[in-house]
């Protein structure tokens, strides 16, 4: 069976050096499709394979500028954009959160999309084609004691899915977003056991998410057989969300 539902296709995927990011490449790839990551940390790597790797902070629009015109140079124009760069920021309950944590969290999570969303898509307008998924999280649904910045920063990027989702409707271009649960790799391994078995118990399927799992769903959301699904919201949620 031939399973490249994305020969041809340019996609960038921001955060493609961290744990869930990796994933999504692996996959993107395999379904064929050209790929480049956006990622702060992509210099410190080595490129072992055909994956463009560009130094970017995507809350910097200068930034996110010269890397896309690097991708249209090296690549072609983009189909696909994958905004994953994300930043868990400290366990801390709302009251201790500093401004300056607050700040950030929100610049990387929901302003990097915003940034990437709107320096990508002028292409995908021109092209009538495109295809977005961001990377929110089940905590924007819920509210997470102790994730403050970051549960907010994932609702914003909730919205801002279903907003431009709505405005590019008749474009050719579908936005979608996934809100999956607590995922094994990537900055789960940051936090404490004791948090990872609280969050544990939260699932109803009792184990956390893989990084395969939201690399399928991703891959499904960046393929035509997604065709009628546009401002949407995607659980990856083992049985947590209700909602
Ligand atoms: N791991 C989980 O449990 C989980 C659950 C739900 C959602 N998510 C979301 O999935 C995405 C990926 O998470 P992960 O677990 O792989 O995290 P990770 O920490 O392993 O990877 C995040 C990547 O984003 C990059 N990044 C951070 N700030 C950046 C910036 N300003 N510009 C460019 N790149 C930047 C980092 O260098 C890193 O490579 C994030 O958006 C995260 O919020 C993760």
């Amino acid at each position: 069976m031939n399973t490249a539902t994305l020969e041809g296709r340019v996609a960038i995927v921001t955060g493609g050096h961290g744990g869930i990011g990796r994933a999504i490449v692996a996959r993107l790839l395999r379904e064929g499709a050209r790929v480049a990551v956006f990622d702060l940390a992509a210099s410190k790597e080595k490129s072992h394979d055909s994956v463009l790797r560009i130094h970017c902070d995507v809350t910097v629009p200068a930034d996110v500028e010269m890397a896309l015109a690097s991708v249209r140079e090296a690549l072609g124009p983009v189909q696909i954009l994958i905004n994953n760069a994300g930043l868990l920021g400290p366990v801390t309950p709302v009251l201790e959160i500093t401004i300056e944590t607050w700040r950030r969290v929100t610049e990387v999570n929901l302003t990097g999309t915003f940034v990437c969303c709107k320096a990508v898509a002028i292409d995908m307008v021109q092209a009538g084609y495109g295809r977005i998924v961001n990377i929110a999280s089940v905590q924007a649904k819920e509210g997470t004691e102790l994730a403050g910045a970051y549960a907010a920063s994932k609702a914003g990027v909730i919205a801002l899915t279903k907003t431009l989702g709505k405005e590019l409707a008749t474009s050719g271009i579908l936005v979608n977003c996934i809100t999956p649960t607590a995922v094994d790799g990537g900055m789960i391994d940051e936090i404490a056991d004791q948090r990872r078995t609280y969050i544990l118990n939260r699932i109803p399927m009792k184990r956390f998410c893989s990084v395969n799992e939201v690399a399928a769903m991703v891959a499904w959301l960046a393929g035509d057989e997604c065709s009628f699904s546009t401002a949407g919201v995607f659980d990856l949620s083992g049985g947590r969300s209700s909602y």
